[in-house]
Parts: C-alpha cells; sequence; structure tokens
C-alpha cells in the first residue's frame, strides 16, 4: 500500500500569486480549468497503490478547501484529508509532525509532492525505479534538466550517472553546481522518518544551548532540502529519477498562464473531452482551449491559443481572447480583447476595451528554459508581466490597460500602462 502527502503550504506563502491570493488559495487556483491540486490528486488515483492523499499545510480551513476535498474525493474514488500545521514547519516539518497518520495503515512507500509545480506527474515511473532498486535507499527525488543560470533558483543534484545515485544536493545553490534540478516531487519509504527525528532531536539541544527563548527557531521546523538530503546524499541513501515529460513550477501568475498550456496540451491525451472544439454555431477556437461548461460564449468569439474560461463567464460578440485565463462569473463585453492576461472573479471588461499584458514564457529556443517567476520590480520599476485584474474590478469602454496589476474591487475610469492599481 502507498500513500501521498501534497505540501500546500500557508496564507504567508503565494506572494507572488497577488492579488488573486486575496481571493483563493494558491494550491486552489484554477490551471487548464481545474483547481492546481486536482492535476495532483488525479495524478494519485491512477496509481492503484495509493491509498489515500494527504495535504499538509497551515491554512485555516475554510468552504472552498471543504467542499474541494469533497468533490475530490467523490470524483477520484481515493481519500482525501487535510492535515493542519500549527505553524509554517518547512517542507520536513509537516511531515515530521504527521508521521503517525502517514505511517497508519502500514504503507511501504509514499510519494511527497510540493503543489506548487505543474507536471505529468510520472508516478508509476518513479515506482518502478523505485522497486528496480530495492531496499538500498531511503528516498528518490524526480529530477530534470535545467539551463545553468536558472537552475540556481532550484534545488541541483549532483548524481552518479552510472548508478543515479545523488551524490550532492545543493538547495539553491550561488554558483553552478549542476543542470539537474529538483522538481520537488519525492518517493520515500518510513525511513525517511528517522532521518526527521534525529533533525528534530539535533535542533531541540541547539535550541536549548542558545541564547534568549524569543530568538530561538522552533526544533520543529525542518527542511527537506538543506537538513536531509544533503545528509542523505553523504550515506548514499538517495536517487534520483530523471523525467523528459513537462514540468514547471507555478510561483507567479504568468507562470499560471504557461502552466495551463502544459496541461491544455496535456488533455489531448488524458481529457480530449476538456478541450473545446470547432463546431457550427460556436465560437472560433484557435489551439488549446477550456470553457466550462456554464459559460456563455458568443458564436463569433474568437478563443486560443491558451485560454481558460471558468464558470459562468459570459463572452459578447466579437470578443478575441488568447493566452489567458478568465475566472468564475466575469462579463467579456462585445469586441473587447483581451491577450496575456487573468480576469478576476466577477470583473467586467467593457465593449472595445483592450486588456493586454506581456508574456513572460520561458525562452522557446532553449530546450532546458524555464519560466523565470520574477518578483514585481526590476531595478525600481514593474517588470512587464501579464495583466491581471483582481476581483471584481470593472473596465470601462474604449480603454487600454496593459502590463498592469489591478486590485480587486476597482472602478477604473480612463487607460492605464505599466502600474500597479491600489
Ligand atoms: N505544509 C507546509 N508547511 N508546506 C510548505 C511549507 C510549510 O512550512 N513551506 C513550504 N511549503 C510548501 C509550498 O507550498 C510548496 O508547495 C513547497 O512546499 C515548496 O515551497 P518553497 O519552500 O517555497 O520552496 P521552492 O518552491 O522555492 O523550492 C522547492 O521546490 C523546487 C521545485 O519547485 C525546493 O524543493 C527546490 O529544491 C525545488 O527545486
Ligand atoms: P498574430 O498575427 O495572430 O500572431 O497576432 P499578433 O501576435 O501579431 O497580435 P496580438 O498578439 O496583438 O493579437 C493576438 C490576436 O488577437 C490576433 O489574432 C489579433 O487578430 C487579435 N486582436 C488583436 N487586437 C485585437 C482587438 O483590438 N480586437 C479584437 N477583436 N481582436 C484583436
Amino acid at each position: 500500500m502507498l500513500k501521498a502527502v501534497v505540501l500546500i503550504g500557508g496564507p504567508q506563502k503565494g506572494t507572488r500569486f497577488r492579488p488573486l491570493s486575496f481571493e483563493v488559495a494558491k494550491p486552489l487556483f484554477p490551471v487548464a480549468g481545474v483547481p492546481m491540486l486536482q492535476h495532483l490528486v488525479e495524478a494519485c488515483a491512477k496509481v492503484p497503490d495509493i491509498k489515500e492523499v494527504l495535504l499538509i499545510g497551515f491554512y485555516q480551513p475554510n468552504e472552498e478547501l471543504s467542499r474541494f476535498l469533497a468533490s475530490a474525493q467523490q470524483e477520484f474514488k481515493i481519500s482525501l484529508r487535510y492535515l493542519q500545521e500549527f505553524a509554517s514547519l518547512g517542507t520536513g516539518g509537516g511531515i515530521y509532525h504527521f508521521r503517525d497518520q502517514i505511517l497508519s495503515g502500514g504503507p511501504c512507500a509514499f510519494f511527497l509532492m510540493n503543489a506548487d509545480v505543474c507536471s505529468a506527474f510520472p508516478l508509476a515511473d518513479i515506482l518502478r525505479f523505485h522497486r528496480r532498486h530495492g531496499d538500498s535507499h531511503c528516498g528518490i527525488i524526480l529530477g530534470t534538466t535545467a539551463n545553468r543560470k536558472q537552475s540556481l533558483n532550484y534545488g541541483c543534484i549532483v548524481e552518479n550517472p552510472e548508478t543515479n545515485e545523488v551524490l550532492h544536493f545543493v538547495e539553491k545553490p550561488s554558483t553552478f553546481v549542476s543542470e539537474i534540478i529538483n522538481c520537488g516531487i519525492y518517493l520515500f519509504t518510513p525511513e525517511i522518518f528517522g532521518h526527521l527525528g534525529t533533525v528534530f532531536q539535533r535542533n531541540q539541544e541547539e535550541r536549548l544551548q542558545e541564547g534568549p527563548l524569543c530568538t530561538r527557531q522552533m526544533a520543529e521546523v525542518i527542511h527537506l532540502e538543506r537538513d536531509i538530503f544533503t545528509m542523505l546524499a553523504a550515506h548514499k541513501q538517495l536517487y534520483v529519477y530523471k523525467t523528459q515529460h513537462f514540468w514547471s513550477q507555478i510561483k507567479s501568475a504568468g507562470s499560471a498562464i504557461y502552466g495551463s498550456r502544459l496541461y491544455l496540451k496535456q488533455y489531448h491525451e488524458t481529457h480530449p473531452e476538456r478541450l473545446a472544439t470547432n463546431q457550427e454555431g460556436a465560437p472560433k477556437i484557435i489551439g488549446d482551449v477550456y470553457i466550462h461548461q456554464t459559460a456563455n460564449v458568443d458564436p463569433t468569439a474568437v478563443l486560443g491559443p491558451n485560454v481558460s474560461i471558468g464558470k459562468g463567464v459570459l463572452i459578447g460578440a466579437g470578443v478575441r481572447v488568447r493566452e489567458s485565463i478568465v475566472l468564475h462569473g466575469a462579463v467579456l463585453q462585445d469586441h473587447c480583447c483581451v491577450l496575456n492576461s487573468i480576469v478576476g472573479w466577477g470583473s467586467v471588461i467593457g465593449k472595445w476595451a483592450r486588456v493586454e499584458g506581456s508574456p513572460s514564457d520561458p525562452n522557446p529556443n532553449d530546450p532546458y528554459a524555464k519560466i523565470d517567476s520574477e518578483t514585481l520590480f526590476r531595478d525600481g520599476s514593474l517588470t512587464p508581466s501579464i495583466t491581471i485584474l483582481g476581483c471584481n474590478v470593472n473596465i470601462p469602454s474604449e480603454v487600454i490597460i496593459r502590463n498592469s496589476i489591478v486590485l480587486p474591487h476597482k472602478d477604473l475610469n480612463r487607460s492605464f500602462k505599466n502600474q500597479i492599481i491600489l
């Protein structure tokens, strides 16, 4: 029997996802039409041995999360539970704290996944690789290749190319270490908890020797990448399984649009029913497009490529949407144009208005390029990126909003360019 654990983080994370994370926890943000987490749960449900998926985070449980748990549980016929940390315990502290829950029922191994990644989740391949390597290890890391410069933003892995043993692991190094990066998807055997216990004990002892209580870090906070992987690599207890399938982080709103593109492409194989097709009397579809069944799109509109239209969205005559995510309840009035943007819940874009951002796609000429999830500002100015309209924003007719971020509940009265509209 196997289990899966997903690290979903908590409210103070996901800052690069504002203002969208004001309305919904980032793991529930829809990518290619369904909540980010659903792609992970679906991947787990496809592995027959996985009997339970545990989400670990420090979000207060809310209605939206409960609704997601209930509906995913029913749809994918898999046990799904949320375990709340009392504080942010890091990527290793949460699983150590909830070790009894993870080990109940006696799983022989468990998958651990970061929620903020978009991937083909080759779980069956990882499992096969694990079984081939017998009992000689306590963990497998899913790895992929990045270019030299971008590798510095990830955990970097040096392997023995013959055996795939991890020789070194360095989290976000300051100089080049390796082009193989950590995808944030792992398989561990229960032995991992012995190592986590050792780190916990050490933290506890160090804490007792340190200065004033208020400055001490909790012993419960453990970072897998720094505290565990380095140690396991030294003990030859870790292997890397490299995937050729797609993989990307979802840190910023721009990377959500890119992630949508990757998942929409995958739908051709996994969920063709989720892709819109060209039909008589229906809007023109270019490339991969998802339209929620309750959305109402005028047949003269043109959508795609890479467009996701949410629940109850209204799209008028002559509208053009491309490389964008339109969230539920938004209204796109006649002849407006939306390019490289995210349109928030319940926002209204007036007639002939134009909402446009700059794509932040990875370099198409570099097969190993990843998306740069940059911070909002570079050299004191807003970096050109996709345009984001928070929820319930009103854009009047005939204005142009370009490379801007509009906070929720704003009624704009003119055009804006390169601004954060507070
Ligand atoms: N439950 C819980 N508690 N989850 C957490 C916590 C915590 O205290 N801290 C982070 N997470 C979750 C995040 O929500 C995210 O899904 C994942 O753990 C990793 O988040 P970060 O700590 O922000 O790390 P990162 O994304 O910059 O880097 C990690 O992922 C990369 C791949 O995407 C590292 O594992 C890198 O080595 C790796 O390359
Ligand atoms: P392509 O030549 O199709 O690749 O477009 P482009 O990349 O040169 O132009 P852009 O990215 O600005 O526009 C993307 C799509 O939106 C194009 O297919 C345009 O025809 C369409 N488009 C651009 N501006 C408007 C507009 O104001 N209204 C409408 N309805 N469509 C527009």
